[in-house]
């Protein structure tokens, strides 16, 4: 019997056999999850958030230890934690990709600051 588990914010899914890793799953539903390390818990760059209900493989010692202080922020690393039943897990925004994101923000805020009122323009 198969597990779906689903990534967010891209809503992407994949039907996974129990005890497949959230890494493998991700790559299975075309979702892009950082790493360095190969999946090997050295990089910390896999992390995920499961969401409430979801079915994962509770965190052995290393991917603890690993973890650190963000396993008490909801933290599970993608290359250790595995499926173990229909799950819903949330892929952080890249870091280089979320600071590009702000700002082409900050430059369209203020185009739209400086651009004249277009009811305003016959006056
Ligand atoms: S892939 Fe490097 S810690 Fe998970």
């Amino acid at each position: 019997m198969k597990a779906l588990i689903t990534f967010m914010p891209e809503g992407k899914s994949a039907q996974v056999r129990p005890g497949t890793t959230v890494l493998l799953a991700a790559a299975k539903a075309r979702v892009h999850i950082r790493t360095r390390c190969g999946g090997n818990a050295a990089c910390l760059m896999c992390k995920i958030k499961a969401a409430p209900g979801s079915a994962l493989s509770p965190p052995q010692a290393g991917e603890l230890r690993k973890l650190g202080a963000l396993r008490h922020e909801g933290y599970r690393l993608a290359c250790q934690a595995r499926v173990a039943g229909d799950s819903v897990v949330s892929v952080p925004e890249d870091p280089l990709r979320a600071a590009v994101r702000r700002q082409l923000e900050k430059n369209r805020e203020r185009q739209d600051m400086v651009r004249p009122d277009p009811e305003g323009e016959d006056l």
